[in-house]
Order: structure tokens, then sequence, then C-alpha cells
């Protein structure tokens, strides 16, 4: 089975961008540990980055038939796309919402997000091991209700 692992906008940047939030791993880096964290859960993973709102969106539906979850990491969407949410709720698939710093005891704007309602939980605050963990969970998820 395989996962749809998406990375949203700035995360390119990973590595360069504010280290002191964001950490040092680049994104091919957090993506090449999915990759072998994967194997190891016996899943297969599909990566795509995209800095464009409605690119995620087609992404999200392509989604649809291929993958058996998202795991997803919007960045600053997570704030603010309507889209993405409706995008996540209309295919129906299991997603797990990922960031890499605790988006809860930073600026106030980024206390609330528009995924965490669609998703079955979100992972915050743990670098690029959240997304390690995130995939844990999603893989959990999946193998009790596949
Ligand atoms: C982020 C948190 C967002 O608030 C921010 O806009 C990002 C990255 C994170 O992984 O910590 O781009 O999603």
């Amino acid at each position: 089975d395989s996962i749809l692992v998406l990375h949203g906008p700035n995360l390119n940047l990973l590595g360069k961008r504010e280290p002191g939030v964001y950490g040092v791993a680049t994104l091919d880096e957090i993506n090449q540990a999915l990759e072998k964290e994967a194997q190891s859960l016996g899943f297969e993973i599909a990566t795509a980055q995209s800095n464009h709102e409605g690119a995620l969106v087609d992404l999200i539906h392509d989604a649809m038939g291929r993958h058996a979850g998202i795991l997803i990491n919007p960045g600053a969407y997570t704030h603010t796309s309507v889209a993405i949410r409706d995008a996540i709720a209309g295919v129906n698939l299991p997603a797990v919402e990922v960031h890499l710093s605790n988006i809860h005891k930073r600026e106030e704007f980024r206390h609330h997000s528009y995924i965490a309602p669609v998703a079955i939980g979100q992972i915050c605050g743990f670098g690029a091991e959240s997304y390690r963990l995130g995939l844990q969970a999603l893989v959990h998820y999946l193998r009790q209700n596949m």
C-alpha cells in the first residue's frame, strides 16, 4: 500500500530556511528518511512539494484510488486554506497533519489550523521527527482500518 507525503509552501527551502525554527535537515533528507521508515513498515510512499495552493488541491484529488492515506505538512496554508481542507474532506482519505515547529507556542495566527478538523490527528513540534511520527501514526491507523 502507498501513502502520499505532501509538503506545502516554502518547505523546499528547508535546511536554509530559519534553521533555528525548522532545523537543518533538507526536504530531500526528510523524504529519504521517510522512504526508509515506510519500507520498514511495509508501505510505499510518493512525495511531492508545491508552493501553490491549487496544485496541492490537485495532488490531493489525484491521491484518490492511488494512495491509502495522506501525510501532509500544509505549511502556511494550514492557517488560511479552506480549499485544502475541503480537498482532504472531499477525497475521503485518512490524513495526518504534521508540522516541524510547535505551531501552538508560536504567533497567535499559527494557532488555528483549518486542516486539523479533517485530519485524523496532528503532530507538531518535533522537527523532522514530526514527519516520522506522523507516518507511524498514519500506518497504525491504516492497519486498524483497512
Ligand atoms: C510549518 C508551520 C507553519 O506555521 C509555517 O507557515 C510553515 C511550516 C511547520 O512545519 O512548522 O511553513 O508548517
